[in-house]
């Protein structure tokens, strides 16, 4: 080898490879925070009208809202359902694998920590790959062959990096499902054989990285009458889909759409963007979707040095670099597509940080980027229905010192599966307002010291406010427009003194309880030089290994403003003082860190996996009960593969199957194909994969 991508050295902020660092994030650590403001963080707000601590009763919520549970999502109550049609079994689908689920207590034995270069799951459990990257996706694609791969092949086959994961039903008898899968990033380096740097890649190699980004949708069958499934193999596959980087157009709906700061050259109307990039986390809504969170789309970007001066700052907010023409680690994707040369195209990347949906019933339906969401690193989004009918998607926007967000809809979800309705429900998230929150403390800010020291009132915990930002074309920001929100809401929210957060990544509302969970990754820049330090929401410096924060809608009100917060899991070796579990015997509980995704199961258990494990041991999928004597007894469930995070993850509506997606396994310093870090799952070089797992006995997993 030649010349390697420029590896920095570990960076000791978390446990990521510095690969992870290059390819996933580009850098983003080594960079400065892109949020620059001085906004009071949260231990400076003052406490005006935040003091009344809201109380959701459970039974309220849960009697109206419950949720698929697993999918990311939440559906109207069985009552209000109508008969399904026998053509669009989505809603109805949902609903009946809901009302199969059989979770109870989680009763699994937890696995101890390791650095296995394998897949571990706990006794009395299996798992089994359900597709790897290079699989076919589309009917008559060839079979994976590294060293023949080529944009053709790519385009029809399972990407690289698998992230989110959902499993929809197809049909009633649950025999069948379509599995959607994100497709985030590519680790050149251990996908093309002979790879000596990013710059001596040839443009077909950079197309197929692009094809190789993006969102599979696949068709899957269940294994006997097992946990477990595998991909339909079959001449038709009529659901079958590749949505990529590369070519596939989507349609901007919302009120920035066709707005100036989204029109190109090559679509000077400003509504056909090409594309997908950095897909992360997302959800599955109530009417069958799939919601797909693009990233860190600022590292597919060159010439930010030679946009306009007036847009600098607003590229620079979302990390772009404007003083470089070719940044260290880019992939020059501008040699292969010339759009992704700011200086020349300085609007593209504007069309790129929305939230993504794809229907994955209706393989002609072009997807769309809603505008109505805002544009930020979107680590994905989760949908939940409020009492009053509309939906409620929560957001993350997953960079040090980010926000948090909401989005409520204008009209009203429809339950059931009438064309009509599912018409409607399609045009749900086009329209509505967008929310950033504000949080505040309970305690004295003297109290929160900054080692993770709970205060005297026993928690890290406090109210805070929904800010609205825009509603339709109406802006609430002083000097932006509503199209200037959308599409610079990160300018908006440091306009309104958001709270700043330590990197949200996944949000998701409860099925069970209707109760929102934040996965805060980690911030090791929180309190360090001249970063804001501490908050009661974010109260560790240099905080390594994250926390997991509740967030509770007054009134169980999830359209409404104001919301008492609190921090149910700080995480660490339970051993560091550091830590909190809700008050469980910390002896009792599995070390944890850098939490990233997380789901639940019928019972309404709290999954959580993890990014980066700064602890040491490989990363893994977590789950502990959030209500009641078991709140914060945490166990591992799951570990995976050397150099892999653990994504996804998915609990099937019956409960019977946990999917993960084990992505970029032996991303580690000095691998590539020849000398691979982990050679799963075949036994000779990685393969990012989706893997399920299930419980031998048929019985619903963890319980
Ligand atoms: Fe792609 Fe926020 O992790
Ligand atoms: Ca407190
Ligand atoms: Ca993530």
């Amino acid at each position: 080898m030649t010349e390697r991508p420029r590896l920095l050295p570990l960076l000791g902020h978390t446990g990521r490879d510095a690969m992870t660092c290059l390819y996933r994030c580009g850098n983003a650590c080594d960079h400065p925070v892109p949020n620059r403001t001085d906004n009071p963080y949260l231990g400076d707000v003052v406490h005006t009208e935040m003091s009344r601590r809201g109380v959701v009763r459970a039974g309220a919520v849960g009697a109206l809202v419950l949720g698929f549970a697993g999918a990311g999502a939440a559906a109207a109550s069985p009552a209000l359902a109508t008969p399904a049609a026998e053509t669009a079994p989505v809603a109805e689908a949902l609903l009946a694998s809901l009302q199969k689920g059989k979770a109870g207590p989680l009763t699994f034995k937890a696995i101890p920590p390791n650095k296995l270069d394998t897949l571990i799951v706990p006794n009395g459990y299996a798992s089994a790959v359900v597709l790897s990257w290079g699989d076919p996706v589309l009917p008559g694609a060839p079979e994976f062959d590294i060293t023949r791969q080529s944009v053709q092949r790519q385009s029809a086959q399972f990407g690289y990096n698998n992230d989110f994961v959902g499993v929809l039903p197809l049909g009633r008898d649950g025999s069948r499902a379509l599995l959607v899968v994100n497709h985030e990033y590519t680790n050149e380096e251990l996908m093309f054989p002979g790879f000596t740097g990013l710059e001596a890649l040839s443009v077909e190699q950079l197309k197929i990285a692009m094809a190789a980004h993006g969102l599979s949708v696949v068709e899957l069958e269940r294994v006997g009458r097992t946990g477990q499934w595998q991909p339909v193999r079959a001449r038709r596959l009529p659901y079958n889909r590749r949505i990529t980087a590369l070519a596939t157009p989507f349609r901007f709906t919302g009120p920035a759409a066709g707005s100036a700061w989204l029109r190109t050259a090559a679509d000077p109307k400003g509504t056909t963007p090409i594309g997908t990039l950095n897909n992360c986390a997302g959800g599955v809504t109530p009417w069958g979707t799939v919601l797909s969170g693009e990233e860190n789309f600022n590292q597919y970007f060159v010439g930010g040095d030679a946009a306009p001066e007036a847009l600098k700052p607003k590229l620079a907010r979302y990390g772009i670099s404007t003083t470089t023409r070719v940044p260290a680690g880019s992939r020059r994707w501008d040699r292969a597509q010339e759009r992704f040369d700011l200086a020349k195209h300085p609007n593209e990347a504007h069309r790129f940080g929305w939230i993504v949906e794809v229907d994955p019933f209706d393989p002609d339906a072009k997807p769309r980027k809603h505008t109505a969401m805002g544009r930020f690193k979107h680590e994905g989004a989760n949908v939940i229905v409020a009492k009053n009918g509309k939906v409620v998607a929560y957001m993350g926007d997953d960079e040090r010192f980010d926000y948090l967000y909401k989005f409520v809809s204008d009209g009203k979800y429809i339950p059931g599966d009438s064309a009509h309705a599912r018409r409607h429900n399609l045009t749900l998230l086009e329209s509505g307002t967008l929310y950033v929150a504000k949080l505040a403390g309970d305690s004295p800010a003297a109290e929160i010291d900054g080692t993770g020291k709970l205060p005297a009132d026993g928690a890290f915990d406090g109210t805070g406010r929904w800010i609205k930002l825009v509603s339709g074309n109406r802006s609430y920001v002083p000097g932006m427009t509503a199209a200037d929100v959308l599409t610079f809401t990160r300018l908006a929210g440091d306009a309104v003194l958001a709270t700043k957060m330590d990197r949200p990544e996944d949000v998701q509302p409860s099925p069970r309880t209707g109760k929102i969970y934040a996965a805060m990754t980690n911030n090791t820049n929180r309190g360090v030089g001249t970063n804001p330090g501490v908050d009661e929401a974010n109260p560790r410096n240099a905080n390594k290994h994250g926390h997991i924060f509740e967030l509770v809608e007054d009134r169980g009100d999830h359209t409404g403003e104001s919301f008492s917060w609190s921090l149910p899991i700080v995480c660490g070796d339970p051993a560091d003082p550091s830590t909190y579990f809700a008050g469980y015997d910390k002896t009792a509980v599995s070390p944890i860190s850098c939490p990233d995704n997380v789901a639940f199961d019928s019972a309404g258990n709290l999954w959580i996996s993890t990014d980066g494990n700064a602890l040491g041991g490989n990363d893994g999928l977590f789950a502990t009960a959030i209500e009641g004597s078991e709140r914060g007894h945490l166990k591992q469930f799951l570990t995976v593969p050397l150099g892999a995070e653990t994504c996804g993850p998915f609990i099937t509506g019956d409960d019977r199957s946990v999917f993960v997606a084990v992505q970029h396994p032996g991303e580690i310093s000095g691998a590539s194909v020849e000398k691979p870090a982990s050679t799963w799952p075949d036994g000779d070089f990685a393969k990012p994969s989706v893997v399920v797992t299930w419980r031998l006995d048929g019985g619903p997993v963890g319980s």
